[in-house]
């Protein structure tokens, strides 16, 4: 099961988005906090690059997600279905117009209230989907059997 080729380019796809949006976000809270502005402005300028990848993972992930799961009705995997959406409309509406508004400001090199405002709800935004691609893994690896399932409470 484990050797289904499409079920390990499925996981790999989402546990590489997962990873990249970790990465921007402990790459923007690292440099806020310890960086300089010419280095704030490098890390979004890069955050916009990286968000190629990114999308082409988490569609991926995505698709071929609701391709192994067509025919499943177990609660795990419509949970997971119910998940992509919210993960997919918070990354289109919020993280990707928050990306481009932060770096032509940081580019510009104007930080003021709108710049910490954006970037206060981009990385909120974040953590939402960190957070739902974090139970989409654990409910994958769960269903597929890699990872133990939490004892019934009888
Ligand atoms: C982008 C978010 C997602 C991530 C990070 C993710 C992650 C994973 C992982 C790690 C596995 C385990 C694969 C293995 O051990 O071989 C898996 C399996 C699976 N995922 Fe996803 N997944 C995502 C989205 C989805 C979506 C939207 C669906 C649609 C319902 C879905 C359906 C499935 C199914 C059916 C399996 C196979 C479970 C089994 O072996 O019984 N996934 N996923």
């Amino acid at each position: 099961m484990g050797h289904d080729p499409r079920k390990r380019l499925h996981a790999a796809a989402g546990a590489a988005g997962f990873t990249i949006i970790l990465i921007f976000w402990l790459g923007t809270v690292g440099t806020e906090l310890l960086g300089s502005q010419p280095m704030i402005a490098a890390v979004k300028g890069a955050i916009l690059w990286g968000m190629i990848p990114l999308i082409a993972c988490l569609a991926a992930a995505g698709a071929s997600g609701l391709a192994l799961g067509r025919r499943r009705t177990d609660p795990p995997i419509q949970r997971k279905r119910r998940r992509m959406p919210v993960i997919a409309l918070n990354g289109l509406l919020i993280l990707v117009p928050s990306a481009f508004f932060l770096a032509s400001r940081a580019s510009a090199g104007r930080f003021d209230g709108w710049f910490y405002g954006i970037q206060t709800l981009e990385l909120v935004a974040g953590a939402t989907n960190l957070a739902l691609l974090g139970l989409n893994l654990r409910d994958g690896l769960r269903a597929s059997g890699r990872l133990r399932a939490p004892a019934a409470t009888a």
